[in-house]
């Protein structure tokens, strides 16, 4: 039988020249949302992975792991199940933060803003840009299925590669639970590591009509 590994997202060590990185610059860029463009892989390139903190339930904090599906210059998009504890979650409380770490522990960006449901357009845009895999396992990542023993999983999840034409077959529809998040920023932290300069950071705040930038040490 063949088990499926889960695929890597994340991109190879970026090589940055730390004394030319903007954030390292005596003039910083202004554009917070230019140059949050200009660190994230553009189409093609494989996701970052990023954590996702919300606001629990209880009041406490949560965080878990997601792939940042895309950067459109203005709102950052996760992808998830519309049954999870984050969609229950943002629904009583939109408030997010996103820390995205580079490889190579190079760079660093925060996100903190408010998050709402993708229509569905463009949350089956990505569910088609997702492996094989991951697609199977939108559907197939259900509480009902994490319970079953492991013998009957596997089974289940070879029923469905059988039912679907097998790992390479093309692409299938995303399930009804298929749900996309973006989220607005109003605040943004850039973190860059300087092994000769020590690190530092530019916060950026928006205000209501321009963003106030801070420069932080590392
Ligand atoms: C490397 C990695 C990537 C992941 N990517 C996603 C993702 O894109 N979407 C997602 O819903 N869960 C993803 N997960 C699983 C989440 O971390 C999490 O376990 C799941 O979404 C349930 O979280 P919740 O119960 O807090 O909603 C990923 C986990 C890892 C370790």
């Amino acid at each position: 039988m063949t088990v499926p590994s889960v695929p890597s997202a994340a991109p190879a060590p970026v090589v940055i020249d730390h004394d030319t990185d903007p954030v390292q610059s005596d003039i910083p860029p202004m554009d917070p949302l230019a140059l949050a463009a200009q660190w994230l892989p553009g189409d093609g390139e494989d996701r970052m992975l990023m954590t996702v903190s919300t606001v629990g339930l209880d009041g406490n904090p949560d965080a878990r792991t997601t792939m940042l599906s895309d950067f459109d210059g203005r709102r950052f998009a996760f992808h998830t199940d519309a049954n999870s504890q984050k969609a229950a979650e943002l629904a009583t409380n939109p408030a997010v933060a996103l820390t995205i770490l580079w490889p190579g522990f190079t760079r660093q960006l925060v996100v903190q803003g408010t998050a709402e449901r993708s229509p569905r357009t463009e949350s089956d845009i990505a569910y088609h840009r997702r492996s094989p895999y991951l697609q199977q396992l939108a559907w197939q990542n259900t509480p009902e299925f994490a319970r079953l023993p492991l013998p009957d999983r596997r089974a289940k999840w070879e029923e469905f590669l059988t039912a679907h034409g097998g790992p390479d077959a093309p692409a299938f529809a995303a399930p009804s639970t298929w749900a996309g998040f973006s989220v607005t920023p109003h605040r943004l932290l850039f973190w860059v590591s300087n092994p000769a300069a020590a690190s530092r950071r530019l916060a950026y705040t928006r205000s209501p009509d321009r963003w106030e930038m801070t420069v932080l040490p590392g």
